[in-house]
């Protein structure tokens, strides 16, 4: 299946958002002394890793011309972004990708992005998913399961960072029921649990991937049910468009 959006920067528009993105060994040495307090005690992976998605976040900071400050964390781990600005950050093996922007239109953001070879085994895919979920994954020819197991997991962390950004409430893998298309590059999904104000249950972004990552983003905006003018993606519309795209792939 041909993915709508092939690299982790286009989740975003550019109009909203500053997003830089690349390999996740990040230098040590650019963290300000307060950032590579947080992690002194962690083992190097951590640490570079960490470091790449700060100085990441540094410079998508610098070209909203935001002044340099410490990006610290709170006692969940959420960055703590400079006043008037808001944020997330991601990093998985090789890549790192962090996004930023003024506050205004926009009141919380989540990304996320994970190696493909990360797939997962049908006991963590039962852990993840939703019975409905799981449903639908099964119904997709066999050789697309572990991707969308992974497009899933990656868009329910990229939600958990947005919603608890935004509210401050802590999500389970249970709280989001998610339909995604690949082919539009787009993602659904409705909270079952209340968080923030009334009519906020439904929540819409981008999902891609390339040959290595699945990568995922979305946002919460300021004002008004959505950002998106789409109306949520179904199931059963998505499935046909899988299995039409696998059809056309077959010899
Ligand atoms: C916190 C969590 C989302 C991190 O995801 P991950 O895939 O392990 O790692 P990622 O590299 O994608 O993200 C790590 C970054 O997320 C950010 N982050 C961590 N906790 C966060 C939070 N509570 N809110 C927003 N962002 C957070 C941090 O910037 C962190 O990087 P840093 O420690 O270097 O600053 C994940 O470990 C977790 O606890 N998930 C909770 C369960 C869940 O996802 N439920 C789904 C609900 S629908």
């Amino acid at each position: 299946m041909q993915a709508a959006i092939r690299r982790p920067q286009d989740l975003f528009p550019s109009t909203l958002f500053s997003v830089e993105a690349g390999a996740s060994n990040g230098d040590e040495a650019l963290l300000h002394p307060l950032e590579r307090a947080l992690v002194e005690r962690a083992v190097s992976k951590r640490r570079h890793e960490f470091a790449a998605g700060r100085v990441y976040a540094h410079r998508a900071l610098t070209r909203l011309q935001v002044a340099p400050g410490p990006i610290l964390s709170d006692r969940h781990g959420c960055p703590l972004w400079p006043s008037g600005t808001l944020g997330s950050i991601s990093h998985t093996e090789g890549c790192a990708i962090s996004v930023a922007a003024t506050s205004g239109r926009v009141t919380a953001v989540g990304v996320d992005v994970d190696r493909r070879s990360n797939a997962f085994s049908h006991s963590v895919l039962r852990h993840v998913c939703r019975e409905e979920e799981l449903r639908w994954i099964s119904g997709l020819p066999g050789m697309l399961v572990p991707m969308y197991g992974l497009l899933l997991f990656s868009i329910k962390e990229a939600i958990y960072k947005c919603v608890y950004a935004a509210t401050g409430e802590r999500l389970g893998f249970g709280d989001a029921s998610v339909v995604l298309d690949l082919s539009q590059g787009l993602f659904s999904a409705r909270l079952l649990r209340e968080v923030g104000e009334e009519g906020r249950d439904r929540l819409v972004g981008r999902v891609g991937c390339n040959e290595d990552y699945v990568f995922s983003g979305l946002w919460w905006p300021s004002s008004g049910p959505s950002a998106f003018p789409h109306s949520p993606l179904r199931h059963s519309d998505v499935l046909r468009n899988a299995t039409a795209h696998e059809r056309r792939l077959r010899p």
